[in-house]
């Protein structure tokens, strides 16, 4: 084995200091080196709106946003976290306000055991903020990487549908007001 992968595997053992941004908030921590975005979240930040599906990035349930990506946290080593700001769905209610979103999922029945909602909610806030009007084939796309298998897609679809609508009425609004 070469020095540098045995000292690779040396760091991955050891605990790592990690600071980062997380929902807006400095987090410096101590973790266990091997672990991915996705453990260090959970077990060492208790946040366990981000869900552990597969581990292999097929499910998209374990979707955060990276530095305003959208990532598989299952496949973001922590130790590649230093110094960058994750936002989980935790952080994604503005005070005691609901996203449009999480308020049109749960309206229009587009969770049902909502082991795949959080994933679906970042998904779905990162296609509006890029697109605010996506047509239903756009949204379908953006969201091919999330697996839900409660709802049939539909549901979500609508509500993803609501929310945008709800975010451009609110925006036309806050635009005459401030005219
Ligand atoms: S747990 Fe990450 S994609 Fe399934
Ligand atoms: S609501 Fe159950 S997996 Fe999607």
């Amino acid at each position: 084995m070469s020095d540098l992968i045995q000292l690779q595997g040396k760091a991955l053992r050891e605990k790592q200091r990690l600071q980062m941004t997380v929902n807006h908030e400095p987090r410096d921590l101590m973790f266990d080196g091997y672990k991915t975005l996705l453990e260090v979240l959970r077990e060492d930040l208790n946040l366990y709106g981000t869900k552990h599906g597969c581990e292999l990035g097929e499910c998209g349930a374990c979707a955060v946003m990276l530095d305003g990506e959208l990532v598989l946290s299952c496949l973001v080593a922590g130790v590649d976290c230093q110094g960058r700001s994750v936002e989980t769905i935790e952080g994604m209610q503005v005070g005691p306000e609901l996203h449009p979103l999480q308020s049109c999922f749960a309206d229009l029945g587009a969770a049902q055991c909502g082991y795949c909602t959080p994933g679906f909610l970042l998904a779905a806030k990162d296609l509006l903020e890029r697109n605010p009007h996506p047509t239903r084939a756009q949204i379908a796309e953006a969201l091919s990487g999330q697996l839900c298998r409660c709802t049939g897609y539909l549901q979500i679809f609508d509500a993803v549908e609501a929310a945008g609508k709800q975010i451009r009425e609110a925006q036309a609004e806050r635009k005459v007001s401030n005219a």
